[in-house]
């Protein structure tokens, strides 16, 4: 049972990490050379306008920096540790991470529920698009879940994930970090490598574009040409 475990955490931790970087940079190569103006994020908003702003907009403040957050946790983990040394400053952290992690949650619901009330958009949404949106779903309520109940993940991101990160991109996987974490932080960390694999197919590609100017700029009307099925991640 134990060597079954071990085996898991090994194929999940050590393996699929690798299997996800690849398949985002073979296929974001493939899907670039073969279908170039397929890079987008087939705007729905010509569909209709008001409510699409307001899930789309916390959605990708919320989304950008907790990435943000993440990366910075990644890179100086030593100094996030001393910035957290003092509880206020640690508090004011984890409060303002919770409160962009909530705007994002709610953003995405918000475009679900669009997606799946509006029989216009219902129409142009892809299988990918469900499935993109549940991944991130996961992601996000699993981070909000982890960051509620095993705190303060500010603090030990540095000490266990940071360091197993590294390991990943040393090429020199140490599966010691995550092996004992509670399964909701490990969903928490299977789940990332996941979206990664994914992105490639989907529409979220279109983040290889930026800028994306809807963040500061007027809603505005997009029209897309064609049947939605040719382009992949489907939709208009
Ligand atoms: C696609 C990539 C990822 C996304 C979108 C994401 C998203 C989130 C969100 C929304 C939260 C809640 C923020 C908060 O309230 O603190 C969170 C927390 C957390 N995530 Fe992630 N995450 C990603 C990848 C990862 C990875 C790869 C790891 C570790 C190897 C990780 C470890 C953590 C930890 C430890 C917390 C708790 C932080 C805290 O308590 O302040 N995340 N994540």
């Amino acid at each position: 049972m134990d060597s079954w475990a071990h085996y898991l955490d090994q194929v999940l931790f050590a393996v699929l990490p690798y299997v996800a970087v690849f398949t985002l940079i073979l296929v974001t190569i493939q899907r670039y050379r073969a279908q170039r103006f397929s890079y987008s994020s087939l705007s729905s908003q010509f569909l209709e306008n008001r409510q699409h702003f307001w899930g789309l907009v916390p959605f990708h403040y919320g989304i950008l920096t907790i990435i943000a957050g993440h990366v910075v946790a990644f890179l100086i983990p030593r100094e996030i540790l001393a910035w957290n040394s003092h509880p206020l400053r640690l508090y004011i952290l984890e409060l303002s991470a919770l409160v962009f992690a909530l705007m994002t949650l709610i953003g995405l619901l918000a475009g679900m529920v669009r997606r799946w009330t509006n029989p216009k958009i219902r129409i142009v949404t892809s299988a990918s698009d469900w499935i993109i949106y549940l991944l991130l779903f996961v992601q996000i309520v699993s981070g909000i879940y982890v960051a509620v109940f095993y705190p303060w993940g500010s603090s030990w991101f540095s000490t266990s994930a940071a360091p197993y990160l590294w390991s990943l991109v040393k090429l020199n996987p140490d599966v010691s970090f995550v092996a004992s974490m509670p399964h909701m932080v490990k969903l928490h960390i299977i789940n990332a490598f996941l979206l990664i694999g994914f992105f490639p197919f989907t529409r979220l590609v279109h983040i290889l574009v930026i800028p994306n100017p809807y963040l500061w700029r007027k809603p505005q009307v997009v029209r897309w040409y064609g049947k939605p099925k040719e382009t992949a991640g489907g939709g208009a």
